[in-house]
């Protein structure tokens, strides 16, 4: 996915009628649940950092759908583009990624967000223990976050994908070669592609335990 923090200007050659108009005005809200979301993440890495001297998330990016991907979005769904039906059916305008350190961050990140009052878990897909087919990982979660507004309260959801360095390295990589050429990667490209998947599942596992050892060891000297 296209990911920038920045606003998404409005795109000339859609049709936007009045209600969508509306809808885009509203993207507002998708923007604070983003900052929400980040924030409590940023609180969450920084409390680590200063109790155990380590940050479970190495970066996070952003992003607004744009308006043009909710048309297309909507389409394939045989939906009607209103703002209502956006509102109601779209999950994923405001998504956020998180880059973890190494993989036990994943699920402890995912806990600590979980375990907050006002967050709602309205859907798990976890890619890491059952990865798809063709060898993507990571760990979505969609959320619903409250946003205080002047007149009332409103439930947003957002879309988070957890995952390490080397699952977004691949992923990154993935979805560029998917829409490179014109034809379908062929079957043998899809399982490189895919057996390179496993050899980042096994580095990400070597990492890990390397990380432990060496914590162990800084322990036993202590
Ligand atoms: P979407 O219609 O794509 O949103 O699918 P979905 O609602 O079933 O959600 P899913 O959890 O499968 O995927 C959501 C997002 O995860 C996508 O928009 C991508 O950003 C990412 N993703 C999912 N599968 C893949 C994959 O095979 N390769 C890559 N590179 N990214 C993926
Ligand atoms: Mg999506």
């Amino acid at each position: 996915m296209q990911i920038n923090s920045t606003d998404i200007p409005f795109s000339d050659d859609l049709d936007i009628n009045g209600s969508l108009k509306e809808f885009f005005l509203q993207q507002q809200v998708y923007r604070a649940a983003i900052k929400e979301i980040k924030t409590k993440l940023e609180i969450l890495d920084e409390e680590f950092q200063s109790k155990y001297d380590h940050n479970p998330i190495h970066h996070m990016e952003y992003r607004l759908k744009s308006p043009q991907s909710i048309s297309e979005k909507m389409q394939k769904k045989g939906l009607e583009i209103t703002a209502e039906n956006i509102r109601k059916n779209l999950t994923d305008i405001a998504g956020v990624r998180v880059i973890c350190n190494y993989l036990d961050d994943i699920n402890r990140i995912a806990n600590l967000l979980l375990r907050q009052d006002d967050i709602t878990l309205v859907r798990k897909n976890d890619y890491i223990n059952g990865p798809k087919k063709n060898g993507y990982r990571s760990l979505h979660l969609i959320v619903l976050v409250p946003i205080f507004l002047a007149e009332k309260t409103e439930s947003i959801p957002v879309e988070i994908q957890i995952r390490t360095i080397a699952m977004d390295f691949w992923a990154s990589l993935e979805h560029q070669l998917k829409y490179k050429g014109q034809n379908e990667i062929s079957e043998g490209l899809r399982e490189r592609l895919k057996y390179c998947a496993e050899s980042i599942t096994r580095l990400d596992e070597e990492m890990q335990t390397i990380y432990k050892e060496i914590k162990s060891q800084e322990c036993q000297t202590l």
